[in-house]
């Protein structure tokens, strides 16, 4: 057994009797009210998810296993070279809380270079369909394809008990984790860059390698280091991470649970924000001749954005009350790296201009940009210019956070997951009492 898989074992063990005391001892205890409006408005602010990975404080923004951001950046051993750690190092923390050792980090590397190798019948799947095909839908397609693979099926199927389901669905999940940056890398190569490809590095880090196969020199190991980590886990609520932990709660695999959160994340409110981002401010920036926008033009492209009944993209949040500390770090990124870039400029611009715009307008609740208004110009920066890819690679940064929390579902013995649903006819009843 690896060592992360034995401390991740320990770390359940050790759980498991607090989850079981809770609900054999306070199972009744109260945790909050239910609303018409909550019932209506798509469960806001409902608690009924359990997970110790990350947490959403509205006002602070996300936690990694209880450190922030910029904490989590400065634990993580770093990548020879590089100002960013090892994603592998991360998969430990996200998994069992603990910062890896340098070498603990090394092991998983090596682990993830072990599971790397892509399947050829999931080349031969995605070279099927039309190329025209949005990037999103290929990445689930070839996630889907590898369920034949998964051995939680295998070892469900020779009826493995519920205590220890959570090590093939932790063996299926590193696979994953450890394959996905070579199938988006192909899916970008194929679609975009004349079916030309670039092999693996065996010898890289998974951010190294997945630089290396989009064909994009330093800092883009980087970039994508920072990206996949920062796009990571968001708590269980999210479309994302709810569908994954959904699906998986029928004790589906890890394959079919990602491919259905990737999918959620295919969403224009969800994932393809970041893409939509960019669309929008490509194409303010077209309808000016290519020039920067004034003060007053910005303010009148957002307003009509705004009249039209469309949302501006990148901005707003279902659980945040400030400035994503995720984009914060992508702007710290950008700061040091690309700070006269006229895309970073107008990005930068929207930031002062949008939020009392949203404000005067009064129906977004929160006014401040998410991740998502951030990330499309460090890509556009480097070369990733096809935005419809951007959602893509959140997709691979996510996996890591909804792949940890699956399998902490299994090892918890989380059960399947059925909220009931009333009609509006009940409601109306109710309202009237
Ligand atoms: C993220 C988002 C889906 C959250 O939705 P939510 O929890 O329903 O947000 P709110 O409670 O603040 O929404 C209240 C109203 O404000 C509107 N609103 C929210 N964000 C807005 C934005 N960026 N621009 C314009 N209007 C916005 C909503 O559409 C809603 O309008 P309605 O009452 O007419 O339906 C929403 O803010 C949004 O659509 N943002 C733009 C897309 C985006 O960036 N998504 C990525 C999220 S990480």
């Amino acid at each position: 057994m690896s060592k992360l898989k034995s401390t991740l074992k320990q770390k359940i063990e050790e759980h498991r009797p607090r989850t079981t005391r809770l609900l054999k001892e306070h199972g009744d205890v109260k945790i909050g009210d239910l609303t018409i409006g909550q019932a209506i408005g798509g469960a806001r602010g409902v608690k009924c998810l359990v997970t110790d990975i990350s947490y959403l404080d509205p006002m602070e923004g996300i936690r990694f296993r209880g450190k922030t951001i910029p904490e989590t950046f400065a634990a993580l051993p770093k990548v020879p070279g590089s100002d960013y750690p090892y994603v592998e190092g991360f998969w430990h923390f996200l998994l069992t809380g603990d910062i890896p050792t340098k070498e603990e980090t090394l092991e998983i590397v090596k682990d993830f270079q072990a599971r790397a190798e892509v399947p050829h019948y999931v080349f031969d799947v995605l070279r099927t369909l039309p190329r025209d095909t949005h990037p999103m839908t290929m990445f689930s397609t070839a996630i889907l394809a590898m369920q034949r693979d998964s051995v939680f099926v295998k070892e469900y199927h020779k009826g493995i008990g519920k205590m220890d389901m959570w090590e093939p669905m932790y063996e299926d999940a590193t696979t994953l984790m450890a394959r996905l940056p070579r199938i988006a890398a192909y899916i970008y190569r194929m679609k975009y860059r004349g079916d030309t490809h670039i092999a693996p590095d065996p010898a890289l880090d998974l951010g190294g390698n997945f630089a290396s196969m989009m064909g994009i020199p330093h800092p883009y190991d980087d970039v994508a280091r920072m990206y996949f980590i920062l796009h990571s886990d968001h708590e269980s609520g999210n479309v994302s991470a709810h569908t994954t932990h959904l699906v998986a709660s029928a004790l589906s695999d890890a394959f079919y649970s990602l491919s259905a959160g990737i999918n959620g994340l295919a969403g224009p409110l969800h994932g393809l924000a970041n893409e939509e981002v960019l669309r929008w401010t490509q194409n303010l920036m077209d309808r000016l001749g290519g020039k920067l926008p004034t003060e007053e033009e910005l303010k009148a492209a957002l307003w009509e954005t705004l009249n039209s009944g469309q949302v501006v993209p990148g901005y707003g949040h279902a659980v945040l009350r400030k400035t994503d500390p995720r984009y914060m770090a992508q702007r710290e990124f950008c700061l040091k790296h690309l700070a006269d870039y006229p895309l970073f400029k107008l990005v930068s611009m929207i930031f002062e201009v949008c939020p009392p715009i949203l404000k005067e307008h009064g129906k977004a609740k929160n006014p401040w940009p998410n991740v998502d208004a951030q990330s499309g110009v460090i890509q556009w920066y480097y070369g990733v210019t096809e935005y419809e890819f951007y959602t893509v690679l959140f997709g691979v940064g996510r996996a890591l956070g909804v792949l940890a929390n699956i399998t902490w579902d299994r090892a918890l013995g989380y059960p399947i997951e059925r909220p009931k649903s009333v009609t509006t006819a009940m409601l109306e009843e109710w309202a009237g009492k």
